[in-house]
């Protein structure tokens, strides 16, 4: 007997990419009401201006789904053509089940649907299997989802993290390209930081309270802007580009200062435009490399088929970049 499969390899690309962003815009002034901060000490800190928090109309599953609803309406692309869905999340409030098939459903799909943890760097990690099913023939298109409700999962009085943290969706679909989109991901993880960002008290057990994320924010500041220019050089070398060759860098937006040491630490040239949505939509952990790509294609400083290098890192701690090709947005 002869298992049957996909033998010839095709090239996969980011089709679409669609954006939820929720209504209300939170200032640092509204933040300050609650910590024990200033509108000035957030900016100089880490160029956070304002964020947007969702509102009680405004679920998880609903900012996914939006989101998700146009990356497919750009890319041309039906729910009856999808082979998976991803989602890449922290913040689904339950462990079981995950919110990927109610997202699937809510598409009126019935493809397979999971979920991905790998804290911010989850976005950047589901292009990976997504890229890898499209390449081998598995499925045709795979919407890949980054989502995050953080405002759920704050405490507003911690000054380590209240405001930073944000809310908001971005997706894209992943399908056959008549050219590579998706470069070869550098990725890794460190286990033993996992101290470093946590989500505390523990939801198993006795305890009753909602957790809250907690970070040592110094540490992963020590930590991102060095080992994360390693992880680029990585994406470039595999993907036989040279960082001369990029028009964007797309790192998670954690802070902008991250964002800054780490592009000189990568010796970006002054012609590679770089992502500052952390300015505006502040740091939405998986949803935030998305976002941010989006950001830039609406303003006019990226455009569709630009070189990108993305990266990301967080909880885990969890890594991962890769150059790809920027996708049409609405
Ligand atoms: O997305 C997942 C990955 N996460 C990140 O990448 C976050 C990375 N880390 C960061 O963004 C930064 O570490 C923070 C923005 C969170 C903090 O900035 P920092 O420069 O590391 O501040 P710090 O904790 O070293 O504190 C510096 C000073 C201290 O005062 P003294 O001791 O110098 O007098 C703090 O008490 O700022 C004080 N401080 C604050 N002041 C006003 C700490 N937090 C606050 C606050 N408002 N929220």
């Amino acid at each position: 007997m002869t298992i049957m499969q996909a033998t010839e390899l095709t090239h996969a690309a980011m089709l679409g990419l669609g954006v939820y962003r929720p209504e209300r815009v939170v200032t640092n002034e509204e933040i300050c009401e609650t910590l024990d901060s200033t509108d000035e000490w957030i900016q100089s800190r880490s160029g956070i201006r304002t964020r947007r928090f969702a509102g009680a109309e405004e679920s998880l599953i609903g900012m996914a789904t939006a989101a998700a609803e146009r990356a497919l309406a750009v890319s041309g692309v039906s729910a009856d053509q999808l082979g998976c869905v991803i989602v890449a999340t922290s913040t689904h409030p339950e462990h079981t089940p995950a919110s990927a098939p109610q997202v699937a459903t809510a598409l009126g799909s019935t493809a397979a649907a999971f979920d991905v943890s790998a804290g911010c760097a989850g976005f950047c990690h589901a292009l990976n299997p997504a890229s890898a099913m499209v390449r081998s023939g598995a499925e045709s298109h795979v919407p890949v989802i980054g989502v995050e409700q953080l405002s759920r999962f704050m405490d507003p009085t911690d000054r380590g993290t209240a405001f930073i943290f944000a809310d908001g969706a971005g997706a894209v679909v992943v399908g056959p390209s008549g050219a590579t989109g998706i470069g070869p991901t550098a990725w890794g993880s460190d286990g033993s930081q996992s101290g470093v960002i946590t989500q505390t008290p523990s939801c198993l057990g006795a305890h009753t309270e909602t957790p809250v994320v907690q970070m040592e924010g110094t540490a992963v500041f020590r930590w991102a802007p060095f080992a994360m220019a390693e992880v680029a050089h990585s994406a470039l070398r595999a993907a036989g580009v040279a960082v001369d060759d990029l028009d964007a860098f797309i790192p998670h937006q954690a802070n902008l200062r991250i964002t800054q040491t780490l592009s000189r630490n990568i010796k970006l040239p002054e012609s590679v435009a770089v992502a500052t949505d952390i300015v505006d939509s502040g740091n939405t952990s998986a949803a935030s490399v998305p976002l941010a790509m989006e950001a830039m294609l609406r303003k006019g400083e990226a455009r569709v088929g630009d070189v990108a290098l993305l990266i990301a890192f967080g909880a885990g701690l969890s890594y991962a970049g890769r150059v790809v090709a920027l996708p049409p947005i609405e």
